[in-house]
Formats: C-alpha cells, sequence, structure tokens
C-alpha cells in the first residue's frame, strides 16, 4: 500500500511560542491545551479513554453504536466526512459503514498518530478516499482537495467544544458554517452537567494517568521549546466549578519557582496556578440555545439513559 499524502499545516515552532510567552505572562498564567497533544500527550489521553473514572469516551461511543443508523438516514449518505480532532480513529469508525462517505478527511494536530490512523482507517476501508489533515483547527483551514459540489457532514467528537470558552465556542460553531455550507451538518458531542462528584471523579482518577497527561505539558516545553521547567516542581489538580459549569485543570507550583523560556523569566510563588484548560458541561438545552445563537437548529439529539452525555446534530438554519 502506498503512504496517504498528508496535508501538514501544522503550527510552527515559532507560533506555539509566542502562544506560551503570552500564556505564561499572562495573569493568571495559562498554556494553551494543543500543547497536551505531541506522541506521549496522544497516548496518554488513550489511556484516558479507557479509565473506569472517565465515562464520556465509552458513553459517547455507546451512542454513537447505538444511533449510528439514524445518524446515517438523517445526514444522508456519499458526503465528506471531515473530522475535527480524529485521535485514534476509534469513534468514527462507529459511523463509517452506515455513512459510506465518499471521502474523509481527519484533522488533528498530533502528526504521528494521525498518520497511523488514517493509514489504518484506509487499509480497513478499502472503498474510502482517506485525506489527513494535520492542523491547529481552531485557524481557518485550506482544504481545495474537497470538491465544491460535495455534501459536507463535519464531525466534532469528544466534547472537545467544552474545551473552549462559551463565547469562543459559539464563534467557532459560527465559523464552522464555512466548512459545512448551506446544505451540510454538524454531529457534535457535548457532555452534559450532572452530579459533580462524578464529574471530579472522572478527572482526577486514582491511577494518574489524568495528572501525567496534564503534567505533559511541561515536558512539552522542555523538550519542544527548550524551556528550564522542573515538572516535578508542580502538581496537578481539577475541579467542577459548579458556577461557571466548567472543570477546570490546573498545574499548581509546590514552590516558588522559576520557567525560563527564549530567554524570559517567569516566576512562581508557592501555590500559583498555571491554568491549562476548562471543560465546560452543558444542559441539552442550554447547548441547544449556544448552537441556535451561532445559527444553527438541532433536529435530533442523542443521549444516554443516565444522561451523562449528548450528541447532537446541527444543521445550518
Ligand atoms: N477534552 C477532554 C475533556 O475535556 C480533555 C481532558 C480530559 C483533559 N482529561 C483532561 C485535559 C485532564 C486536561 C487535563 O474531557
Amino acid at each position: 500500500m502506498s503512504e496517504l499524502r498528508l496535508h501538514d499545516y501544522h503550527p510552527s515552532s515559532a507560533s506555539l511560542m509566542q502562544e506560551v510567552l503570552a500564556g505564561l505572562a499572562a495573569t493568571p498564567k495559562v498554556l494553551p491545551p494543543k500543547l497536551f497533544y505531541d506522541h506521549r500527550g496522544a497516548q496518554l489521553f488513550e489511556r484516558i479513554c479507557e479509565l473506569p473514572e472517565y465515562y464520556p469516551t465509552r458513553t459517547e461511543i455507546a451512542i454513537l453504536e447505538r444511533h449510528a443508523e439514524e445518524i446515517a438516514d438523517l445526514t444522508g449518505r456519499g458526503a465528506c466526512l471531515l473530522e475535527l480532532g480524529s485521535g485514534a480513529g476509534v469513534k468514527v469508525r462507529l459511523l463509517l459503514e452506515h455513512l459510506r462517505p465518499k471521502m474523509y478527511v481527519p484533522i488533528d494536530i498530533s502528526r504521528t498518530q494521525l498518520r497511523a490512523s488514517a493509514e489504518a482507517v484506509a487499509q480497513d476501508y478499502d472503498w474510502l478516499e482517506v485525506h489527513p489533515v494535520c492542523a491547529d483547527y481552531c485557524r481557518p483551514l485550506r482544504l481545495d482537495f474537497i470538491p465544491d459540489d460535495t455534501h459536507r457532514l463535519v464531525f466534532f467528537p469528544g466534547s472537545t467544544l467544552g474545551n473552549f470558552e462559551p463565547a469562543e465556542a459559539r464563534a467557532f460553531l459560527e465559523n464552522l458554517r464555512g466548512l459545512t455550507g448551506d446544505e451540510g451538518a454538524l454531529l457534535i458531542s457535548i457532555d452534559l452537567k450532572k452530579d459533580p462528584k462524578r464529574i471530579d471523579d472522572a478527572y482526577n482518577d486514582s491511577a494518574g494517568v489524568t495528572a501525567a497527561f496534564n503534567l505533559n505539558i511541561l515536558n512539552r516545553l522542555q523538550c519542544d521549546l527548550d524551556a528550564e521547567v522542573d515538572p516535578d516542581g508542580f502538581r496537578h489538580q481539577a475541579f467542577y466549578n459548579r458556577r461557571a459549569g466548567r472543570v477546570e485543570m490546573h498545574l499548581i507550583s509546590r514552590r516558588p519557582q522559576t520557567i525560563v523560556v527564549d530567554g524570559r523569566t517567569f516566576h512562581l510563588d508557592e501555590g500559583k496556578t498555571i491554568h491549562t484548560e476548562n471543560s465546560y458541561k452543558y444542559d441539552v438545552e442550554e447547548f441547544q440555545d449556544l448552537a441556535r445563537r451561532a445559527g444553527y437548529r438541532s433536529p435530533r439529539v442523542w443521549t444516554d439513559s443516565d444522561a451523562l452525555f449528548s450528541v447532537h446534530l446541527l444543521r445550518p438554519a
């Protein structure tokens, strides 16, 4: 089998550096979540998805399995299927036989994982045209290899939209209309509000995988951006902020220390935080309202019987 051609728009280390410097200079300090997903981070995240405490992945998979045929009936077959954050490519496999897309465009920031999972999909579904795109999908994408007249379905799994601030989430959805076109659709997964204990546990697993994943962002600074930083000087913290409706992920400084990046020194007192990610949770109606304000209607939503997780079909209004 010949190798697939990868469309490579991975952000340059210069642009990652700019984001990191701006984040460390901010109060409180922040780091961009896309830094999580280097090769090791992508592997750690795969392990998170299998943790007993991390309910989102297995619940989402069960919903997709159960409703794949109805999803295909509603979205139509023979489309161009684009996936934002395709990761290991597990979820899309539940849809492919039902959707029978003409073309599959997995988009991910982790190049190694993307290449491997796209190759594997291309081998296992020999009738499918696969065009992997390595990119930060928050930036405008150039996808001129997709014929204009092809009907588009954008799949955005993993409740990743919850990692945006609500106002950003709305703007991001608005922009996605450029990808779906007027006739296309968006299939998007959203983790639901629920018992805070259940949410807290999902981000504080007993095996410490989530902690390792969160701390890996500091290894990334060391290895890819040549920073002077001691990952052991930090600990993982995650909690559900009920008022804001979000999980907050932090790295807490265990002692006074400095991080040096690109010749600039950043000081952290003991107990000070670097905020690495938020994960917003929505009620079904709350999310439908957000989607409406972004210019979509929501003809269908699927949830599990415990109301842990939701998958929404959205169409441009
Ligand atoms: N998108 C995932 C989520 O919000 C990412 C995630 C899971 C994560 N566990 C984490 C991010 C721990 C940082 C730390 O559920």
